[in-house]
């Protein structure tokens, strides 16, 4: 195939997946697995996470995840964030599904949208504004949220770390983190063609059965 055909959208285009949810969820167990399955069909699979992706944006994740733009405020944090994104996406996720690849990401705009937006009083012309901004038309074509109580997932997130300090976001109250919970599923209400809602409080394999269920009939594979 020419590398005109290539870059068209015809059948070669790729997709884009995302994993959202609170800390401890699973994302990032679960992306590894669903991105292992489709390599083993032969698909081309990339996975990156948010904050980060790219160069240019794992400089920022530094700022953002140390809690050192936490002083800037919520929307100066939310700002880096997108600075971040519209790196990510032009650098690595546009490019790469153009030329059929499968992006999954850990984490994308509904994490700014529930930690910055939601919960984090950012305006939502503000959150709006910098979503059009840094990613434009590539949204995912499929969203994955991955759903649990959130102390279960600090609970998770806790024994994962051993003796490293909580990040900037892990480190905040219970009652945040389940008003962040309760932020991603109203999204996932409001947009239901995009998201998938999994019950993340299953075992890891349950959770995966699940997460590819979900794939195969929404990407149709
Ligand atoms: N379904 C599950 N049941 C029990 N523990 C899990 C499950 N999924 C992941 N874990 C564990 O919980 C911790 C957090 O999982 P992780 O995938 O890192 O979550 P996230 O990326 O959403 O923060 C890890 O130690 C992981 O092994
Ligand atoms: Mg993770």
């Amino acid at each position: 195939m020419s590398e005109t055909e290539a870059s068209g959208d015809g059948g070669r285009r790729g997709r884009f997946v995302t994993f959202e949810g609170g800390e401890g969820a699973g994302k990032s167990t679960q992306l590894t697995r669903l991105a292992d399955r489709l390599r083993r069909l032969g698909l081309s699979v990339i996975t990156t996470r948010e904050p980060g992706g790219s160069p240019g944006a794992e400089a920022l994740r530094h700022v953002l995840l140390s809690g050192a733009a936490e002083a800037l405020g919520p929307e100066a944090e939310a700002i880096l964030f997108a600075a971040a994104r519209a790196d990510h996406v032009e650098a690595l996720i546009r490019p790469a599904v153009a030329s059929g690849q499968w992006v999954i990401c850990d984490r994308f705009i509904d994490s700014t949208r529930v930690y910055q937006g939601i919960t984090g009083n950012v305006p939502p012309r503000l959150i709006a504004a910098l979503e059009s901004i840094s990613v434009g038309t590539m949204l995912p074509d499929l969203t994955l949220l991955l759903d649990l109580p959130a102390a279960e997932g600090l609970k998770r997130a806790a024994a994962r770390r051993g003796f490293d300090t909580a990040d900037r976001f892990e480190k905040d109250g219970i009652d945040l983190h389940e008003s962040r919970r309760d932020g991603f599923l109203a999204l996932a209400r409001s947009e239901p063609d995009r998201f998938a809602v999994i019950d993340a409080a299953q075992e890891v394999e349950t959770v995966a059965e699940a997460v590819w269920y979900a794939v195969r009939r929404r990407l149709g594979i």
